[in-house]
């Protein structure tokens, strides 16, 4: 299958000599096809670079300094699996050249090489991992998606992101003819099963398991409360949480915007491939915050991380859980300091919380006209896609028209930029 290139494929060059750098370098600018997009002296170097670059190809040489080029590969490999490493070895390295390629290299040259060898080993590889992955894991084309994706996110836990996405989730249920699911991707210590006093038998790690992310594994992995809210759970062990990746949380938000007409997502605390992408697909965040000085200086910085991301003010929205007069801060100094308006603040009422989780009934139904409630009725109003002449069409920023992997590499890029300018 020829792939259709939109746009150059990026590449990482790896050599301890600056020399045969500069070569590579010299002899890819004279291909449309390809861009270098960053060079590494040592296997650490790379390893950093590549992670925070994706490149689609690594030009990785094996004997380097501080790190060689098969420890650099089988970490790439690894925690960088949309990069693909190309080793470039020299005569008689035969035995380093098998272990680099069981490292997890897709390909190799044997220097010295041409510059058509060099070009057409590249596009072949690059063409055939590509073919590779979509059928691994499909990821959806940006189609039309109907339902809307809210995330629950904030910088710190123990705010109440759980608390207010489960009950925000059971609010938006309330209507009739409307197909709400709740998506616990707290993937290590997530809370929303026992939040709802459910053991469930299969979780998110189960669809990560498959070969491919398809909408019958998403359905059969969700469960349904007694309420009739559905909910697709977080792992049920820490450990099991790292075989879920950003990739995977793209293909299942989408499969599941196809079926639901609202997702509600309860995030971890941080900012991490898997929060990134939720928020990156999202419509709505909702950052969730105390009034604690630490609090506000974190959500201060979420905030310009967010901006740095693209997403626009409308899509995030503040709010502040639990003030008393105990707080170090009210209302309108946050406001003052975060430049911006709390959209809504939810009362802190403790029994009621207590009472709602040990019961495993969310409050928004069993005390819908207590005032967290009413509150959590302005969260939901929020979401109605009339409001402010909104338009109900979906889509924000550039997701449309990146393909989800480079609008994930971009994400990363800006939020190094942002921490190496900012
Ligand atoms: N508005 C509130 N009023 C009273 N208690 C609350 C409120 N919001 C959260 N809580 C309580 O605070 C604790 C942390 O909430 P949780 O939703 O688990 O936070 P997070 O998911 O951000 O870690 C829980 O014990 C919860 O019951
Ligand atoms: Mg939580």
């Amino acid at each position: 299958m020829k792939q259709v290139k939109t746009s150059p494929i990026k590449v990482l060059i790896v050599d301890d000599i600056a020399d045969t750098r500069e070569n590579l370098r010299k002899l890819l600018s004279f291909d449309g096809d390809f861009a270098v997009i960053g060079e590494a002296a040592n296997g650490l170097e790379a390893v950093t670079l590549a992670k925070r670059l994706k490149p689609d190809i690594v030009l990785m040489d094996i004997n380097m300094p501080v790190m060689d080029g098969i420890e650099a590969t089988r970490i790439i490999t690894v925690e960088v699996p949309m990069s693909t490493v190309v080793i470039l070895s020299v005569q008689g390295e035969q035995e380093y050249l098998r272990e680099a390629m069981a490292a997890g290299a897709r390909n190799y040259l044997v220097k010295p090489f041409s510059v058509d060898e060099l070009i057409n080993t590249m596009s072949k590889t690059h063409e055939l991992e590509s073919e590779r992955r979509a059928r691994i894991m499909p990821m959806v084309a940006p189609q039309r998606r109907l339902g809307r994706i809210v995330a629950v996110f904030s910088t710190k836990g123990g705010v109440g992101k759980t608390t207010i996405a489960t009950n925000l989730a059971a609010e938006l249920s309330k209507k009739a003819n409307r197909s709400v699911v709740l998506v616990d991707l707290d993937l290590q210590f997530g809370d929303i099963a026992i939040m709802l006093d459910t053991v469930p038998v299969r979780t998110i790690a189960d669809i990560a398991r498959e070969e491919e992310v398809d909408s019958e594994i998403v359905e059969a992995c969700l469960f349904t409360h007694d309420t009739g809210i559905r909910v697709l759970p977080s792992p049920l062990r820490p450990e099991q949480a790292e075989i879920v990746t950003g990739r995977h949380v793209e293909a299942i938000l989408s499969l599941l915007a196809e079926s639901f007409d609202f997702l509600v997502i309860d995030l971890p605390q941080g900012l991490g491939d898997v929060s990134l992408t939720a928020m990156d697909a999202s419509d709505i965040v909702y950052l969730i915050t105390s009034l604690e000085l630490p609090a506000i200086k974190n959500a201060s910085m979420c905030l310009e991380i967010m901006d740095a991301l693209g997403y626009d003010d409308d899509k995030v929205k503040l709010v502040v859980n639990r003030p008393s007069r105990e707080a170090s801060l009210d209302i309108s100094e946050v406001e003052k300091t975060l430049k911006r308006t709390v959209d809504i603040s939810i009362p802190n009422e403790g029994r009621l919380v207590t009472e709602s989780v040990n019961k495993g009934v969310p409050f928004a139904l069993s005390s819908p006209n207590a005032k967290i409630s009413l509150a959590i009725k302005d969260l939901a109003k929020a979401l109605d896609p009339q409001r402010k002449g909104e338009k109900a069409e979906r889509g924000s920023v550039s997701r449309e028209n990146a393909s989800p992997s480079r609008r994930i590499a971009s994400v990363f890029a800006g939020i190094f930029g942002f921490f190496i300018h900012g």
